[in-house]
Formats: structure tokens, C-alpha cells, sequence
């Protein structure tokens, strides 16, 4: 039995529906903290069971039989993720469950400026710890957060950001279905020891902003100029523009591991398990782009 969390987010709800295609709904379960949200799921013939990372009373029944358990990484950038991912672990642990799946980042570290990162690394570091077969899914960053990161660039020909470096822009619809051809792979063969550990999910390119200018120069005819700024001024712009400052701070710390190379590695792994090459830069900017 495989039990999925997150899934009435975009991620691993994309991943239950690439499951679906490849395994009786039977096989599945889905944990929500609020169940009517995973109705869809239900319509489908998935078990759907209550839990939350917050309330860890709830978790044992909700991992219990689980041959895999599909971890989502929490998305609140305000929370404890880290207290919130060791509530999750130590419930699998109790339950019995034979492998943890979690959707972790490219370029964890405890080092990293990028506090995700930072939260990634303590996860993997709890899962290698638990005694518990376990994959941790390096996604890279959603191709699609382009589209607010660099703002109404079409209307403007221009984008202003602080320094960067190299990003692996992924879709998350590709990632989502990596994930379950890796957790159908190991369904059928609970042996296999290919996918222990970290596993990175990237597209083929990692263009810095200044080549997702030039991308974004040639998808659409016009020029589109990138342009630098300090990192106290553009936090400055982004609070007179409405952002929170710990929010703009959260964001700065994105342009700065990128600075630093966290994002900058590729991987053909994603490639391979799709069969195709996953979208590019230039796709994502071609494409409406997506709320979040
Ligand atoms: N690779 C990247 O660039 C990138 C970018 C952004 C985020 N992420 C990470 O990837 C994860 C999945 O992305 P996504 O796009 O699917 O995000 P999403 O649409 O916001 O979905 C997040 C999911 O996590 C669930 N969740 C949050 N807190 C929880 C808790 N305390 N207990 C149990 N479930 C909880 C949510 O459940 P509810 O429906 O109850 O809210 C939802 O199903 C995010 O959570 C985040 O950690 C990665």
C-alpha cells in the first residue's frame, strides 16, 4: 500500500493522478488534514484518512500499513518544517512503514542562504537516521516560479533581481510524475535499491537570469533586459511594493544560494524516467503562466 501526503497540493496531487494510470486505486491512500478537500480522490475509489504534520496524534493511523510513505515537504514558510517533518518521520517509524519518499530540493544543505534548503538537509538527515529505506526526491526550483520571480517582464521588456547564478528551472508537472514512475518502480520490486537515498530531478539547463533574458528575448522578439540590484534595495522595493520583509527576506535568500551554485547541477535522471526531455525555460515563458 502506498499512502501519499500532499496530495490535494499541486505536487503529489499530480503524482497520485500519474499513480492512478499505473496502479488500482485500491493500492492507494491519501492523507489529508482536511479529508473533504481529497473528495476527488475519493470519487476515484482512493481511501482518503485524516492527518497532519501539526497534530502528530493523528499520524499513526494515518501511515499505518503503508508499504510507502510520499512525505511532502511543508510549504509554510513561516512554520517549524523542521519540528513538523520530525512529528512525520517519527509516526512512520512507529508505524512500521517500509519506505519514506520526500520531496526535498536541489542544493540541500545546512549552509545554504536558502531556508528551505536548510530544512531539506535536517529532513535527510532525520531520514538516513531512522533506520527506514528512504528516497529523498531533489526536485529542482518550480520552472513556473519564473513567472512571478521576474514580474510583468512582457509588458516591461525588463526584470530587476539581485545577483544570481545557474538554477535548474523544472516543471513541477514533471517532477510529479518522476515521482510515481520511481514509486511504481519500486512497488514492483521492493528490492530495488536504485532510488535509495537522494535522487535529483532536474530539466537538462540551468541558465542564469541573464540567459533567461536572452531566452525570454528570443520566445518572445523583443528585448528583455536583466537588470542587478543590491540586495538591501531590491528587499527595499519589494516591502514599498506590499511583500512582507520576511517574505522578500525568504526570496533573497533564493537569489543568494543561487550566487552561491546550490541550484546549479543537472541531472539526466528526469530525462530517463519520462522517456522525453523535460520542458524548457523557453516552454515555460511560451506558456500562460501558472498562480503558484
Ligand atoms: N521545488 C520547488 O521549487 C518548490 C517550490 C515551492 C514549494 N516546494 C515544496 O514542495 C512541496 C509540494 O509543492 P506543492 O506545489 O504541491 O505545494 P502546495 O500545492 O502548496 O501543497 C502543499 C501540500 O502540503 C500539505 N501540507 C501542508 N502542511 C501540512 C501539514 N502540517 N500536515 C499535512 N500536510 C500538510 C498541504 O495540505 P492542505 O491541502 O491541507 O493545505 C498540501 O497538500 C511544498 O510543500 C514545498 O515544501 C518546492
Amino acid at each position: 500500500m502506498i499512502v501519499i501526503t500532499g496530495a490535494t497540493g499541486a505536487l503529489n496531487g499530480a503524482t497520485v493522478d500519474h499513480l492512478l494510470d499505473r496502479l488500482p486505486a485500491s493500492e492507494l491512500v491519501v492523507v489529508a488534514r482536511d479529508v473533504s478537500t481529497a473528495q476527488r480522490f475519493a470519487d476515484l475509489g482512493v481511501a482518503v484518512r485524516h492527518g497532519d504534520f501539526a497534530d502528530p496524534s493523528t499520524l499513526p493511523a494515518a501511515f499505518d500499513g503503508a508499504d510507502q510513505l510520499l512525505l511532502v515537504s511543508s510549504s509554510d514558510p513561516a512554520g517549524d518544517a523542521t519540528s513538523l517533518h520530525r512529528a512525520a518521520v517519527d509516526a512512520a517509524i512507529s508505524a512500521g512503514v517500509g519506505r519514506i519518499l520526500y520531496t526535498s530540493h536541489q542544493g540541500t544543505s545546512p549552509d545554504t542562504p536558502f531556508g528551505p534548503g536548510r530544512d531539506h538537509a535536517a529532513t535527510e538527515r532525520m531520514l538516513a537516521d531512522s533506520g527506514i529505506s528512504w528516497t529523498s526526491l531533489r526536485n529542482g526550483f518550480y520552472s513556473h516560479s519564473l513567472g512571478w520571480m521576474i514580474g510583468p517582464w512582457r509588458e516591461t521588456g525588463t526584470f530587476a533581481i539581485p545577483a544570481d547564478g545557474p538554477v535548474s528551472w523544472t516543471s513541477r508537472a514533471d517532477e510529479a510524475e518522476a515521482a510515481a514512475i520511481i514509486i511504481a518502480a519500486i512497488n514492483a520490486d521492493p528490492a530495488l535499491s536504485s532510488y535509495d537515498g537522494p535522487v535529483t530531478l532536474t530539466a537538462s539547463a540551468a541558465p542564469t537570469f541573464a540567459e533567461v533574458a536572452e531566452i525570454a528575448s528570443e520566445a518572445t522578439g523583443r528585448t528583455v533586459t536583466r537588470v542587478v540590484m543590491e540586495p538591501d534595495e531590491w528587499v527595499a522595493a519589494q516591502i514599498a511594493a506590499g511583500r512582507p520583509e520576511f517574505v522578500a527576506r525568504f526570496s533573497l535568500g533564493m537569489y543568494q544560494a543561487a550566487d552561491q551554485g546550490y541550484f546549479e547541477g543537472t541531472d539526466p535522471l528526469l530525462a530517463t524516467l519520462l522517456g522525453r526531455e523535460p520542458l524548457t525555460v523557453r516552454a515555460e515563458l511560451s506558456a500562460p503562466p501558472i498562480a503558484h
